[in-house]
Order: structure tokens, then sequence, then C-alpha cells
């Protein structure tokens, strides 16, 4: 990983110049100049115009615009443009574009229409990248490279002919031999043993239920294919150029076809994209996790925020609109949780195309727009903050994070659809954020030893590895908060057989004998006056204390949250779904005994805070979300009115303020 490209907190935007005439580029940067921009990203869908047709180059245009930015002093963060490919090399070979699983193929017209695995496109992506490379890659106003954009947004599970084979391919790689292939994937049920590799192929579209070790190899191969994709554009920029290179990731809820923790090692810097999501319950708390998230794909280093919108996405079913302080209060978050760079898709809202009513900082209206205000009133503030630049993230909490287990765990066959594990993961994180308490969100690999506590959420599939680490850490003295359809199976998706959750019977103490999941709208009462949701599971308590029971129902008396010693460490096991109050008086209780530090007081989850550090500095960001003004205990300056609190820090309802931090006199 290497430092991001620009000091302080950068403002960036993507930039779409071919949409639009020379003279509204000119107007274009000088409108950047007054906002403050510094970082633009360009060339994200340049391929049909830089190659408008096969291996014939024009880059006359994308030149004068890298000049213009250039002459304006400001940085360029160029794309390779091969996001989408042009209409003449699917034309030319439809065999380049993606297949459904119900073999059905995707055509043109939109975007990203193209199968992962194809190797045409990977040959024609390629060549397109070298003649870029070779033409800007030591060009002084590139700070960064853009590969591609949203690698695998549309089309990360293609299951074409192409798509097949690489899939064996990466299946002889994984397993040798295809007796290891049947073993791993189960195929002595429902006759599905294999004799050869060329009967092996992608999960398609099935009668029944389809194997789950199969889909799951399956999207573990097509993490892997993405991934290469990129991988493959960085070997050819690398020939041409120093400047750090990465791509826009999406750590978002509604995206979850690629394993991220296998991809952050190969960037140079970790930057994503992120949206408020409307569909969910608390749009807010999840982007705090997803930006939690991005900074533990970074390690806890900086991290940018490649793209949010200014006001109001497209996508969603209904797209509302950034409320009055709103997009300062989602920047904020984003830089609290560790984001060094704030960037917008886009620059100029679009005149026509799929995303014409998507907003932008400069409106449809122009200038003269509360938009257009906002955006100024943000780029001041991030001048203002722009010392915070470099510190880390104050965290003495994780949670534990599995693409393979939110893959596995939502397979075929499994016990209750109902059960999603992103659900699950926000909320454990829900509790611990309304708690006040900073979470890192940590790899299932990663080094526990150094939080007080750790929340593994619905990690259903474990590897023998992480079991381990799981152990050493509670032996050693670490608490962990373990909840329902955890440690069920191996890294085959085998179940570990014994009493669930093998992975993690010792250390919690329990048996499980059967898992008991509840229909939608069902409720099981628990003993302390909560109630349970989703799930119960007949347990016994094997060396554990009994913390919570079930108080009606076929499991009545039953375990439902128990609490093991296991070396000098705690382990905490819940049964069920608690509401939202009774997971934060359990996660609360957890977090006193492993004696966490909250930021922020408890509160209902409208008032975040946050603390960024370096060792002598420190910064307390306090976000209040809700109407009422909030106050919390706090010494220093705030950096974006340069008043001293000393004591009590008020923040009125929707507002923010960032502090430079004293010692308590
Ligand atoms: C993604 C893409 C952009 C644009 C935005 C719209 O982030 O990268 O090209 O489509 O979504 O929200």
């Amino acid at each position: 990983m290497r430092p991001l490209p620009i000091p302080g907190i950068a403002l960036g935007c993507d930039y779409n110049p071919e949409q639009w005439s020379p003279d509204v580029w000119r107007e274009d940067v000088t409108l950047m100049r007054s906002l403050g921009v510094d970082l633009v990203a360009i060339n994200v869908f340049g391929w049909s115009e830089v190659e408008p047709r096969p291996g014939e180059y024009d880059f006359k245009r994308l030149d004068s615009v890298i000049e213009l930015l250039h002459q304006h002093e400001i940085r360029i963060n160029l794309g390779t443009a091969t996001a989408s490919p042009p209409p003449w090399l699917t034309a030319r070979h439809p065999e380049v574009l993606p297949v459904a699983a119900d073999g059905t193929t995707r055509h043109p017209g939109g975007r990203q229409a193209y199968c992962p695995s194809s190797p045409i496109f990977r040959e024609r992506s390629l060549a397109l990248v070298e003649q870029i490379a070779q033409r800007y890659g030591r060009h002084p106003a590139v700070a960064l490279w853009h590969v591609s954009n949203e690698l695998g947004c549309h089309n990360a599970l293609c299951y074409c002919p192409a798509s097949a084979e690489a899939f064996r391919g990466w299946l002889r790689d994984r397993y040798g031999t295809i007796a290891a292939l049947n073993e791993a994937w189960g195929t002595a049920f429902w006759s599905q043993r294999y004799g050869d590799w060329t009967e092996v192929g992608p999960p398609l579209a099935v009668l029944s239920l389809r194997n789950p070790a199969q889909a799951l190899d399956f999207q573990r191969f097509s993490s892997d294919q993405v991934l290469e994709q990129y991988r493959s554009e960085v070997a050819v920029l690398r020939a041409y150029t120093d400047v750090p290179i990465t791509t826009n990731l999406m750590v978002t809820a509604h995206i979850r076809n690629l394993n991220y923790w296998s991809w952050a090692p190969h960037l140079d810097v970790v930057a994503n994209d992120h949206y408020l999501d409307h569909r969910l319950a608390d749009p807010a708390a999840e982007l705090s996790f997803a930006a939690d998230l991005t900074r533990g794909l970074a390690s806890g280093r900086s991290w940018m925020l490649m793209e949010q919108a200014a006001g109001a996405v497209n996508w969603q079913p209904h797209n509302l609109a950034k409320d009055p302080g709103e997009l300062l209060r989602n920047t904020l978050a984003h830089v609290a949780r560790g984001a060094d760079a704030i960037c917008f898709f886009q620059w100029r809202a679009s005149a026509q195309g799929a995303e014409k009513f998507h907003s932008a900082l400069l409106p449809h209206a122009g200038t003269d727009t509360t938009a257009w205000r906002e955006a100024m009133e943000l780029s001041a503030v991030l001048d203002r903050i722009g010392e915070v630049a470099g510190t880390t993230v104050e965290a003495d909490t994780a949670v534990l994070f599995s693409w393979e287990s939110w893959w596995a765990a939502e397979g075929d066959g499994r016990p209750s659809e109902a059960v999603h594990y992103l659900d699950q993961v926000h909320h454990s994180y829900r509790a611990l954020r309304e708690l006040g308490i900073t979470a890192d969100v940590v790899a299932p690999e990663a080094d526990l030893t150094r939080y007080r506590l750790v929340v593994i959420p619905c990690h259903y599939l474990v590897t023998d590895a992480q079991a381990a680490a799981v152990r050493r850490y509670v032996e050693g003295g670490g608490h962990v908060v373990v909840t329902f359809f955890s440690g069920i199976a191996d890294e085959h998706d085998r179940i570990r057989l014994g009493g669930y959750p093998g992975a993690f019977r010792d250390v919690l103490g329990i048996v499980g004998e059967e898992l008991r999941p509840l229909l939608p709208d069902a409720a099981v009462a628990l003993d302390d006056g909560d109630h349970g949701r989703l799930w119960t599971e007949r347990l016994r308590a094997a060396g554990a204390d009994v913390v919570r029971r079930f108080a009606d129902g076929p499991l009545a008396g039953g375990p439902a949250v128990t609490r093991n010693r296991y070396g000098s460490g705690l382990a905490w096991y819940v049964a069920t779904q608690l509401t939202p109050d009774g997971m934060r008086r359990l996660v609360g209780d957890a977090a006193d005994r492993a004696g966490v530090r909250p930021v922020a007081p408890e509160n209902d989850g409208t008032l975040e805070a946050v603390r960024r550090r370096d060792g002598r500095r420190s910064y307390l960001f306090v976000i209040n979300h809700g109407p009422h003004e909030a106050e919390l205990a706090a010494h220093g300056q705030d950096l974006l009115t340069g008043e001293p609190v000393t004591g009590r820090l008020r923040v009125r309802g929707g507002g923010v303020r960032v502090l430079r931090e004293e010692p308590t006199p």
C-alpha cells in the first residue's frame, strides 16, 4: 500500500468530458478551480472514443482534456478506459458477452457487457491499456491510475463456455485431482460424482437445489477472475508508470460477489465507492459499517472515497435527494472512519444517458443552486480539517467479516432463507455503534490480539486456521461475542460434526443439538423480557453459564445466550436474533467486561463519535444525525469554527464538530 497521492483531505470527482464539447470543458476547469477540486477521474468510460475502430486509436480529445486540467493544476486519476467494451468489440465477437446462470446471454447496450474470463476481452482491453500507458505513463498531471471501474459490478458471475473452461483450470489448480474435487464437493450425494474434468462446469440453473460446495467454489473463482483482469491491467501499466494504481471497490450493501480481502494486497491505494442505500432501515449506519470495512481492507491506513453522490442516485427504486447538511454529515462520517480523499460521481450532471437523473457536484441548474453552495461549503470544511490526514482511527473492538461466510451461509438448502449474512453483521455492528464504540472490521484471519472485544456475527464457514486463531485469542484473555449460525462448516462447506457450532464449541462451552429457525413473523420470549426472532437452537451448556433462557415455545428453559470462561478470556454465544435493544444490552455487558472504551455516550444511533490519532495528535469527529442537540465531554479546539471547547461539546441537531483534542486539564 502507498500513501494517497494528494496531501490533506483531497476533493475529487469523476469527469466525463466525452459527453460535452470543448467550450464546456473550459467552463468546467474554471469551476473546478473555484470549488477547489484536487483530483479528477477521467477516461473511465472512454474506450469507444479513444479506440473508435479496432486498433485505431484517437487521443486528440483526451490529450486536450489532460492538458487543460494540467494547465489548471488539477491532478488526474487516469482511467484505463476498459470499464465497458465498445459496440465494435461485442458486435465482432459476441462470444465476449456474459451469460447468466440460466444460459441466456446478456446483451450490449448497458455497460460492462463482457465475460471476465474472455480471452478476447482480455487481449483487446490490455492492448488499449498499453496504448494509454505508453502515452500518459510519465505525464506529470497523472497522480493515480484508475483501472476499469467497479470491476465485477454487473458481470462478476459469468457462465459462458470460456468461463466454464477457466473454472475447470481454477479447480485443477486448487484440487489437483478429480478425486480431490469429488471429495471437496461431496459429490457422493445425489449421484454427482465426476469421472473426468470435462464433466465439471459452473453451477448453471438446475431443476432442484444446486451443490452448495460447487456454487461456493464458483464464487471464489469468479472473484479471482475479476481480480485477474485488474492484475493484468496493472502489469501492463507498471511497465510505463511509477504512479500508484488502484480501482474503485464496492463495499456496499448490495454487492457481494468479490472477496475484497484477497483483492486488497494488490491495490496501491484502497478506494471505495459508497452510496447511501435508502432500501435499508438505517442507511447512515450502513455507511459507517462500509467505511470501517474499507479501512479494514486498507489494514487500518488511510483510504479514499472514490465515489459518493452529492445528492440523489438514480438506481434505487426511490431516489431520495440529500437533506440539508446530510452531505456534510455523510462526508465527515467517511473522513472520521479513515478516508483521506473524498470524491464524487460525478462532476457535471449528464444531460443524456441512463444516469441523467443522477446528482453531481454541478447540477443541471448550474451554480446558483443550494447543491453548489453545499459543495462549496464542503470543500471549505475539507480544507479546514486537512491536518487530520494520515492519522489512524482508534478502535479497541473488532467485528469479524467474511465474504466466504456470506456466500456459504446463503447457499442452497440452508435452514432459513430469512437469515441473511449481511443483516446479521449489521445487527451486531449497530449495537456497537449505538453504544458509541468504534469498531474495526477485520478479516477472519486477522490478528485479533490488539482488541479487547471481537464480535463474530453469523460466521458460518470457518477454516481450521481461523478457528484456531479465535481459540488462541480467547485463551490469551480476549473476549468474543459469537452469534448464531457461526462455526457450522469448514472451508468446503462440510458440516463440522459432533454438535454445533463445531468450530467454536470448545471456546463457547456449549453443544448445539438442533437448529430451529423461526418463521419470519414469529418471535420467542426470553427470560429477561426481551424476545428473539428468526432463529433458535436446542443447546446445552457444556461448561458455559446460561445468561438468558428461552421463556416459551418448545425450547422454554433452554439456553438462549451463554457465556464461557475459556483460558483467561470470555466467550459469549447468542442463539437467536435479539431485538436491537436486547442486542445493545448484551453487547454493552460484554464490552464492559472486556474493558472497552466507548467514544460516544450510548444513544439511538443518531450520534456518532470517532477518534483519529497518530500518537502526538488526536482528533474527535462528532456527527449528530438526529434533530436534537447532543452533548459529550471533550477538550480542544473546533477545527471548523476555531472555537475552544472546554469540558462540554455541544452538537446541534444535524450538526458536525471536528475537534483537535487537548488532554483534559
Ligand atoms: C457507480 C459507477 C459510476 C456511476 C455511479 C452511479 O459508482 O462507478 O459509473 O454509475 O455508480 O451511482
